[in-house]
């Protein structure tokens, strides 16, 4: 099945262009790897506010506020620039072991990316988790979760 969307992919209008476009692979991978520091970069504070490493003088909901639309549009663009280079190359993404991984890690952190949201804006000016074993626990989950999704994104072109 994932098979037969690769070979259609292929023959649309934008996989055709991605595929021929001989700039366009590395410059839809460079606004990938811009969107990729960006979101690590907002991502990596809230998970070590979280585990109480850094800006402790700030709170929890602070961070939050400050740093969490820095993960949502850096994903965003991650979005469509990563559906762009799979529709250059469908085959090679979308049946890689590795890639899938890494499709299931980010599903994983979203969710709890926006639980740790959600628990932020409902305990809003009283976040009690923030002292908790739990929040570090979160912390450390979402930030390893990330580094292995930047892992994963690198292995694929290496792992068949
Ligand atoms: C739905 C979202 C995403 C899709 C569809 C996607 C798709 C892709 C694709 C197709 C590649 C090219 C792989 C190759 O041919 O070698 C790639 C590379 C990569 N991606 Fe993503 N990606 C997404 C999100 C992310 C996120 C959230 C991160 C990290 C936070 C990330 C990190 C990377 C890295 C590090 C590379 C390797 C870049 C390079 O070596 O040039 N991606 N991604």
């Amino acid at each position: 099945m994932l098979g037969s969307l690769a070979d259609w992919i292929s023959t649309t209008a934008v996989g055709q262009t991605v595929a021929n476009v001989l700039w366009l692979i590395p410059a839809l991978q460079s606004v990938h790897i811009l969107a990729m520091g960006t979101l690590l970069m907002s991502a990596t504070l809230i998970s070590l506010r979280l585990m109480e490493v850094v800006g402790k003088d700030r709170s929890v909901e602070w961070y939050a506020e400050r740093f969490l639309s820095w993960i949502w549009w850096p994903l965003a663009v991650l979005v469509v620039t990563g559906l762009l280079l799979i529709s250059g190359e469908p085959a090679r993404a979308l049946l890689n072991l590795v890639f899938q991984l890494k499709m299931g890690l980010l599903l994983l952190v979203v969710i709890l990316t926006v639980t740790v949201a959600r628990v932020v804006k409902t305990n809003a000016g009283q976040w009690t988790l923030a002292t908790s074993s739990q929040a570090k626990l979160f912390g450390l989950l979402t930030l390893i979760l990330w580094v292995a999704i930047v892992v994963a994104g690198r292995l694929i072109a290496y792992v068949e």
